[in-house]
């Protein structure tokens, strides 16, 4: 196939009311169709290998028994389907965390010799801790709502769990440090991350850091105000002492973990980027669309909540390419609503459209990384439920490392009508599952009616492999689900060591896509040989 420049795909939407099943095509471009652009010639963007990663806030620290959890069997087999990907240990929290060795960790969680296997959490014990979790959230949403936070002291075990986990799964660990350890200054002091650095160095663990978690709010959460301008030099400072490490002179630093960008709060980041722009290998901002206490599942479905995250990423992607061109920018922490995310939405079926939106509309707007709140613990925008069983968003997570590549397509999408309900990203396919050439079309249909894509032959001329996730319940009643089928089968763990096949549904050539009602697709387009992706 040559590098045909703009392949015309015609989207029909349209719905069936009398039948669930067979859904009539209804192929009248003039009325209810628009045409989509998929242009298979050029690579407009390529993320990181990493894209999709995930974090672990620093409140499963809060008391340090339960980084034991990170030892359980079925989490560390969920945590490896997701690698290659960061793992960022940080949050509200990190800034009232202070490494205070024990030295006598003779017993600790690290894994030498390869030993991954080795120190299994046993059953019971696991058991106790999710039990014990449950009491401690309360104690966290508490402290979450008066904004008064105990300082944290850790050890290194909470270090050692980290880097077991992260090593054991393929995940590269981001430790992020306590910025709010301060002389009478207001410098940065630094003493207390140079001794968790020269421990975590005398491990060998290959980590990143960060330095200090949304700076914007630190007068809120601590009393105490440092303005981008300084941050920026409490990085470099940081840089410098990395510099002089042996393990860590070329190690990441990422930062400044600010918040998304609201009128009042614009400058921490210009100021961070005059000073400390040279210190980090890449920008890091967060982002949540919606409060979690005030908000509902109309907002979950709402595409005008879902462009909100297009005038944010371009606010921040303008200052930054302004002061250094070339730093890549990452989401250092995201997730559907802030507050810990919402109950009986953040964790259901219906989360996974903002979430397959924001990794569909980061990566097209030229994001690197998107590191998602949270992969367990905290909140109710966690992948992994209470008692470590994967949510709908952990198997939409796994489908797309094993379906996307890194390359970001270019998709028109001019018609008005359909672009509310139906959302298409396209890149080319991952190269790890299939042949060169092959591409991936993402789309969700929001709506409460199937919708159906027609695709030109030249795309879907042999192969298309159709991943359809759906909540195991039909209708609005479903979202709220915590189960969600893939074509049909609804997915779960075979036992704590093993995924479900992931398979597709391979479809008839050149047929037109079926959008169910409420739906997330992966359609691939297994010989679409497209010359960007060869
Ligand atoms: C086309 O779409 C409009 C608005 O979405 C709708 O009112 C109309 O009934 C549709 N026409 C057909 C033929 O489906
Ligand atoms: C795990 O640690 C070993 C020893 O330090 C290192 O060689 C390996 O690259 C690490 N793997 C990952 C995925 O970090
Ligand atoms: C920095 O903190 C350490 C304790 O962690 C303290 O001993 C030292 O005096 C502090 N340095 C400054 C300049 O405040």
């Amino acid at each position: 196939m040559e590098s045909a420049g703009l392949l015309l795909v015609l989207v029909l939407v349209l719905w069936n009311q009398t039948t669930g099943s067979g859904v009539q095509l209804i192929r009248d471009p003039d009325r209810n169709s628009s045409a989509v652009e998929l242009d298979l010639s050029a690579v407009i963007h390529r993320v990181d290998r990493r894209f999709l990663s995930v974090t672990i806030d620093a409140s499963l620290s809060s008391e340090e028994k339960f980084m034991s959890l990170l030892s359980s069997p079925k989490i560390r087999t969920l945590a490896k389907a997701l690698s290659p990907c960061f793992l960022r240990f940080g949050g509200t929290r990190q800034d009232f965390m202070v490494f205070s060795p024990q030295r006598s960790h003779q017993n600790s969680g690290s894994s030498e010799d390869g030993s991954c296997d080795q120190m299994e959490l046993p059953s019971w014990l696991e058991d106790k801790l999710k039990k014990d979790w449950t009491q401690q959230q309360l104690i966290l949403i508490r402290e979450d709502l008066q904004r008064k936070y105990r300082r944290v002291k850790f050890t290194e075990y909470t270090v050692d769990l980290l880097n077991s986990f992260s090593n054991c799964s393929g995940m590269d660990l981001i430790f992020g440090l306590n910025a709010l350890l301060r002389t009478a200054d207001n410098i940065w002091n630094s003493s207390n991350a140079a001794s968790l650095l020269k421990y975590c160095e005398s491990r060998g663990y290959r980590m990143s850091w960060e330095l200090g978690n949304e700076p914007n709010s630190f007068q809120k959460k601590a009393g105490i105000r440092v303005d981008g301008y300084q941050l920026g030099q409490d990085f470099t400072c940081l840089r410098e002492m990395m510099s002089r490490s042996r393990l860590y002179h070329d190690a990441g630093l990422f930062g400044p973990d600010v918040g998304q960008p609201r009128d009042h709060r614009a400058d921490i980041l210009e100021g961070f980027l005059q000073t400390g722009a040279q210190a980090v290998d890449a920008c890091t901002w967060h982002h949540y669309y919606v409060n979690g206490r005030d908000t509902s599942l109309e907002d979950f479905l709402d595409p005008k909540v879902l462009d909100t995250l297009a005038l944010k990423t371009k606010e921040v992607l303008k200052k930054v390419k302004l002061v250094s061109p070339d730093k890549p920018v990452w989401l250092g922490e995201t997730s559907s609503a802030y507050g810990g995310g919402a109950v009986g939405l953040s964790d259901t079926f219906a989360a996974g459209f903002m979430w397959l939106d924001k990794l569909g509309l980061a990566a097209r707007l030229g994001l690197d990384v998107v590191m998602r709140q949270v992969f367990i613990g905290s909140g109710s925008y966690h992948m992994v439920d209470e008692n470590l069983d994967p949510l709908p968003d952990y198997w939409l997570s796994v489908l797309y490392k094993r379906l996307v590549g890194p390359e970001v397509l270019k998709v028109g999408f001019p018609g008005v009508a359909q672009r509310k309900r139906v959302r298409l990203y396209l890149h080319c396919a991952n190269k790890k599952s299939y042949r060169g050439g092959a591409v991936t079309l993402i789309s969700m249909n929001l709506g409460q009616k199937p919708a159906s894509i027609s695709v030109p032959a030249v795309v879907s001329s042999n192969t298309v492999e159709a991943f359809v996730l759906q909540s195991d319940q039909p209708g609005e009643e479903g979202l709220y689900s915590r189960l969600v089928k893939l074509n049909g089968d609804v997915l779960k763990m075979v036992d704590d060591k093993t995924l479900p096949d992931l398979k597709g549904t391979r479809l008839p050539p050149a047929e037109h896509l079926q959008l169910p009602a409420f739906s997330l697709n992966f359609f691939v387009f297994t010989d679409a040989a497209a010359a960007a992706c060869m």
